[in-house]
């Protein structure tokens, strides 16, 4: 195969050996090349249909990629750095194959047009993988909720002790999470599915050629509109970028949670060996490193994000080499949010609840304070007043190093005479879960009744 650079017409001297590999971004974008051979093969047959090529051309085009592909996929194909990307090396290795006919595919198009057609075609590809693997780590976080639905642990504001809360209901927080970032995928997939092809370098194209035949059959929803646009945006992949960090941010506030509860002073969760390494010195130590790797993780994806709204602001129109530094970022936002969601669904079905660690902390720290509160406002007390109380009471059992629910009715009734016997009732961790038992709250019967909406949400 030649190696010799198809706009070398122009110039008298060869690139410097250096600025060859420098400015080459086929060491990267070959993963584009199913994609690129994909857009050519349509660009082919919309050329063929609009007389442009001739039948016989159109099928050496067609058939001579779809062998190229084949070589590409089985390892066989050699690629050339100094053919700089994989859109000059596919067609170049199409030209020696067929003959002039491969130099006719690049009639009415252009590197810019073709490179956001790819990465389009390729990011849309993806966002439906990222869908899936969302939706099973949400199918996984449904599971628990129902296995634990009524395991009580106390909930935190402050990470200090707020209120007995059900775990089913802390995964559900997880789940509408992940729901909020499976709509920003798919929101994101909107805009990514537009067709770039056919605005060629900048202005269009002299050629009779017909956009919406290309569009129809890459499965884009329309040619973009303006071609000076559709060859220099990049926003999809800033909104992509933008829609994985948000979604790293939530994996990774999850993993600070699942370390922080198998942390030794915890105990409320067990993670399964198979997701956890040692010490190579402490031969005690048992550490959690995938939801650790995940939250370091996060880190990188955020900075492809500034990378990206970096490299676009200040960039006239139209395609500037700079958007060649789109891709790693891409690529590495995207590798590294599927193997988080992967890992993390293979993860969560394999954690074992403390039910006694749990059930013992939530009964420290005065988390049912609230629901005596509740208690004197339902006998007539106004909260602020029943509130005031409460925090007196709260001070007169750390003084003795004791529970409200240990109190006994008589001192109860020291800080508020209208107490009754059935206060200790609101004062059980099971009564104070039970009683918040509206939409959206931590009852075991709420957590269940969410759990049968969430399955429908997302079937
Ligand atoms: N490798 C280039 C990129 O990734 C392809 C487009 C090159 N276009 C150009 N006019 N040099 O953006």
């Amino acid at each position: 195969m030649s190696d010799s650079k198809p706009w070398a017409g122009r110039f008298a001297e060869p690139t410097d050996a250096f600025v060859e590999a420098f400015t080459a971004s086929v060491e990267f974008d070959r993963r584009l090349a199913p994609y690129d051979i994909q857009g050519s093969i349509a660009h082919a047959t919309m050329l063929a249909r609009q007389g442009i090529l001739s039948a016989a051309e159109r099928d050496a085009i067609v058939n001579g990629l779809q062998r190229i592909g084949e070589r590409i996929e089985a390892g066989e194909f050699r690629w050339s750095v100094a053919l700089e990307d994989v859109h000059m090396n596919i067609e170049a290795a199409l030209t020696d194959a067929i003959g002039s006919a491969g130099k006719k595919l690049h009639t009415g198009r252009s590197r810019n047009d073709q490179v956001a057609t790819d990465v389009r075609l390729w990011l849309r590809a993806e966002l439906a993988e990222i869908g899936h693997a969302l939706r099973r780590l949400q199918h996984a976080l449904l599971e628990l909720a129902e296995r634990e639905a009524e395991t009580i642990l106390p909930g935190f504001t402050h990470l200090q002790t707020a209120q007995p809360i059900t775990f089913g209901h802390h995964m559900l927080a997880w789940f509408e999470m992940l729901e909020r970032d499976h709509e920003r995928m798919a929101d994101c997939a909107k805009r990514v599915n537009v067709m770039p092809l056919g605005a060629a370098a900048l202005a269009g194209t002299t050629y009779p050629i017909d956009r919406a035949f290309t569009a129809r059959e890459l499965g884009f929803d329309r040619p973009a509109d303006n071609s000076l646009d559709a060859v220099s945006d990049r926003d999809f992949a800033i909104e992509f970028a933008a829609a994985a960090s948000i979604l790293m941010m939530h994996l990774s506030r999850m993993s600070e949670e699942l370390i922080i509860w198998s942390s030794a002073q915890f105990a409320f969760v067990t993670l399964s060996d198979s997701f956890c390494t040692g010490s190579s010195i402490m031969p005690q130590k048992k550490n959690p490193d995938v939801p650790e790797l995940i939250r370091g993780k996060s880190g990188r994806v955020f900075g492809h994000l500034m990378a990206l709204l970096t490299l676009m602001k200040s960039q006239p129109l139209a395609y500037n080499k700079d958007n060649q530094e789109d891709k790693e970022p891409l690529f590495d936002a995207v590798d590294n949010v599927k193997g988080s969601l992967k890992v993390f669904a293979d993860m969560i079905p394999a954690i074992s609840c403390n039910h006694a660690a749990m059930r013992t902390a939530a009964l420290q720290g005065f988390a049912t304070a609230t629901d005596l509160a509740d208690y004197l406002v339902r006998k007539g007390t106004p909260f602020r007043d029943a509130h005031e109380v409460v925090g007196k009471a709260v001070a007169y059992c750390v003084d003795r190093g004791c529970d409200l629910a240990e109190l006994t009715l008589d001192e109860l009734r020291g800080f508020a005479t209208h107490i009754d016997a059935d206060v200790f009732d609101v004062l059980t961790l099971e009564g104070s879960v039970a009683a918040r038992d509206h939409h959206g709250g931590t009852a075991p019967a709420q957590v269940r009744a969410a759990i049968a909406r969430a399955r429908e949400r997302i079937a």
